[in-house]
């Protein structure tokens, strides 16, 4: 079975503007390594600023591999859907990725587990690659219930994704008192997260689809603990917030997520 390659991505959130999302994407666009060196890398900057970030990043070296990525959109074709934006008109931009399930998009939005659900399948039909986040809050989590979280949270929004579409299916976990609060999840209870979910896929699935997936993590990961929480067994790399503003930082975690072969190279 072929190992999974780790994937990196930046989400700019509602941050920049035209000027500074043209500087930012440049600067990670140059100084990504032209063969990427088998991390996948992704932004995602706010709608409106993908067509610039996207011709930007074809004019750079290595930013010609980066994936574009989009913070949302709406899983309908076409249609009487004031203010959203479809699948089809993101990849005439060419977008190549998305977030669904973000928790401000669940929490502060209040977008619905039956929404988060057809913006999956649509997703995955599209053959765009699709950022499933899911992820508990602190009162959750002081409840003991992180897993029942997340299993809630994979079941409901995987509910019609059959097996043959989950190649283009990443699992973000965020807990959610971990994003923007500079609190990260100990490696450790990261890594026991990130396991159980593998685990569940394996009982919704089968092993093979359970063994393929890549799993990142997200909630304050920076160039420090970056390399620490990519190199435990099932974490596949990161979903990366406000590190990802700053190109230097991102760069920096980009090249913290080796390849798994790599890793276990430097440590035996
Ligand atoms: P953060 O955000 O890195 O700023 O915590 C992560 C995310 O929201 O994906």
């Amino acid at each position: 079975m072929s190992p999974r390659q780790p994937f990196v991505g930046g989400n700019w959130k509602m941050n920049t503007d035209r000027r500074s999302s043209v500087h930012l994407a440049r600067a990670v666009g140059d100084g990504l390594p032209d063969d990427a060196s088998g991390v996948q890398c992704a932004i995602f900057p706010p709608s409106i600023h993908l067509n610039a970030v996207s011709e930007t990043l074809r004019e750079t070296g290595g930013g010609a591999d980066c994936v574009l990525g989009a913070q949302n959109f709406y899983p309908e074709p076409e249609g009487a859907f004031t203010g959203e934006i479809s699948i089809s008109q993101l990849r005439d931009l060419g977008v190549g990725a998305a977030l669904v399930g973000h928790s401000e998009r669940r929490h502060v939005i209040g977008e619905p587990e039956e929404l988060i659900a057809r913006k999956t399948t649509a997703a995955l039909e599209s053959g765009l690659l699709c950022v499933l986040c899911v992820g508990e809050t602190l009162e959750q989590r002081e409840s003991s219930k992180t897993d029942a979280v997340n299993e809630a949270q994979i079941r409901s929004a995987l509910e019609h994704a059959s097996a043959s579409l989950l190649d283009g299916i990443i699992i973000a976990y965020e807990p959610v008192w971990a994003i923007g609060t500079g609190r990260t999840a100990s490696p450790a209870d990261a890594q026991s997260a990130h396991e159980r979910i593998r685990a569940l896929l394996g009982r919704m699935y089968d092993a093979s689809v359970a063994e393929s997936t890549r799993i990142i993590y997200g909630g304050s990961v920076k160039s420090a603990n970056a390399a620490e929480l990519f190199s435990q067994p099932d974490i596949d790399g990161g979903l990366i917030g406000g590190a990802s503003l700053d190109a230097d930082e991102f760069l920096a975690i980009c090249s913290a997520a080796r390849p798994r072969q790599e890793l276990q190279g430097a440590s035996s």
